[in-house]
């Protein structure tokens, strides 16, 4: 069945408009056929934040922002989904064109600024496939951030959360998209520590209700050393459950060979992103130890890939911009790199890896 969509998809999608390949794509796969989702090698599942994964391997925010399709991706092979990101208010975003392909670079450029259909949409969504599926075990993260207008940004995150409590599996605080002005300034230590106090308040209200639901924090490739020690020193004394290392990249790797699009204003993914974001998941890693578990992101698209960012640190791990140059099949690939990784080093999960090469990685020198 992916076989299909993909033969008929790859070629006519990249020649429209990103964003209105993007929209079909979504079409397409509400019509995929319902039916269980395969059971994935014992080998690759993996319990992180008190939750199990059935394959570390989930898709990433951005795609399924209104929560349209997250059982049609599970059934696609993805191991979670993370829906949104989601603001209170339904907010349009910013004017068309605002995604871009940078096609010999298999990269994105995008500054989409959170276009939202608003948490009461979203939730309706959730809440209606909670009913329909009680016991499907499927994790489905709900990524939450402020309307560009919010008078108070902190209240946006706090009020999602006592609204998605019920309906989420897990959180991720997106405080790292560079397209919604000032929003960045929240990764900074004073104002990041009174996000997670309220926002870690906020999931305590929600306790009796929903259990325990994990709040991740998902933050950008872009920052300084000095400011990712703050920020895992905050994260931690704030007990979060987790990091997602991370964004899109306001950088430009010297590499691009696309200049034009380059230029473009907007978060840079895809494989052009790969070598930052996993060296900032490296550096991450070593100043956890093992606090909490991370989730990489950035540039993922082969089992070559997944493993070099488990290496890294990435207990999970997510992707986006791999499956437009790579199709849905990816996925699939993936996972079976990683049972082939796993047989050949005569491994029974993928745990032993995680981290692996984080020291010897922050000694490198700083991808250019
Ligand atoms: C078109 C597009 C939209 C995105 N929207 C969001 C978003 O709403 N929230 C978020 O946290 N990340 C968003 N992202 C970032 C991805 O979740 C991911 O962190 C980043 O793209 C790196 O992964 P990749 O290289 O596999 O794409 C978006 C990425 C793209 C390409």
């Amino acid at each position: 069945m992916i076989g299909l969509l993909e033969l008929l998809s790859r070629p006519f999608l990249r020649a429209l408009d990103p964003e209105d390949a993007h929209n079909l794509a979504i079409k397409a796969l509400q019509v995929v056929p319902q039916g269980p989702r395969a059971a994935d090698q014992p080998q690759l599942a993996v319990r992180a934040f008190g939750l199990n994964f059935p394959n570390p391997i989930g898709i990433a925010a951005g795609f399924d922002k209104n929560a349209a399709v997250p059982d049609a991706l599970l059934r696609i092979g993805f191991g979670f989904v993370e829906v949104g990101t989601v603001t209170p208010r339904t907010q349009a975003g910013n004017p068309r064109p605002r995604i871009f392909r940078l096609g010999h670079d298999e990269g994105v450029i995008n500054r989409l600024g959170f276009n939202s259909e608003g948490g009461a949409v979203v939730l309706a969504r959730l809440a209606a496939r909670a009913r329909e599926h009680p016991d499907s075990g499927a994790i489905i993260g709900v990524n939450v951030g402020a309307n560009r207008d919010a008078v108070d940004r902190i209240e946006d995150y706090v009020r999602l959360i006592e609204t998605f409590a019920l309906v989420a599996s897990y959180f991720t605080v997106n405080i790292s998209s560079p397209n919604t002005p000032g929003l960045r300034d929240l990764q900074q230590a004073k104002s990041l520590d009174d996000l997670l106090s309220r926002v870690v308040d906020a999931r305590e209200r929600a306790h009796r209700r929903a259990g325990p639901v994990p709040i991740l924090l998902k933050i950008a490739p872009d920052l300084s050393l000095s400011e990712l020690d703050d920020i895992v020193g905050v994260a931690r004394k704030h007990r979060v459950d987790g990091m997602i290392v991370g964004n899109t990249t306001i950088s430009r790797p010297q590499s691009l060979h696309d200049r034009a699009r380059a230029a473009e204003a907007g978060g840079l993914s895809g494989r052009p992103l790969f070598r930052l974001s996993t060296r900032m998941l490296a550096e991450t890693y070593v100043r956890a130890e093992g606090a909490f578990p991370l989730v990489g992101a950035g540039g993922i698209d082969s089992g070559a890939t997944a493993i070099a960012k488990i290496k890294a640190g990435a207990t999970l791990v997510q992707l986006y911009t791999g499956l437009i140059y790579r199709g849905l099949g990816v996925v699939a690939q993936i996972k079976s790199d990683l049972v082939a990784a796993l047989n050949r080093g005569h491994r029974d999960s993928l745990a032993s890896m995680v981290g692996s090469d984080a020291a010897a990685i922050t000694a490198e020198s700083w991808p250019a």
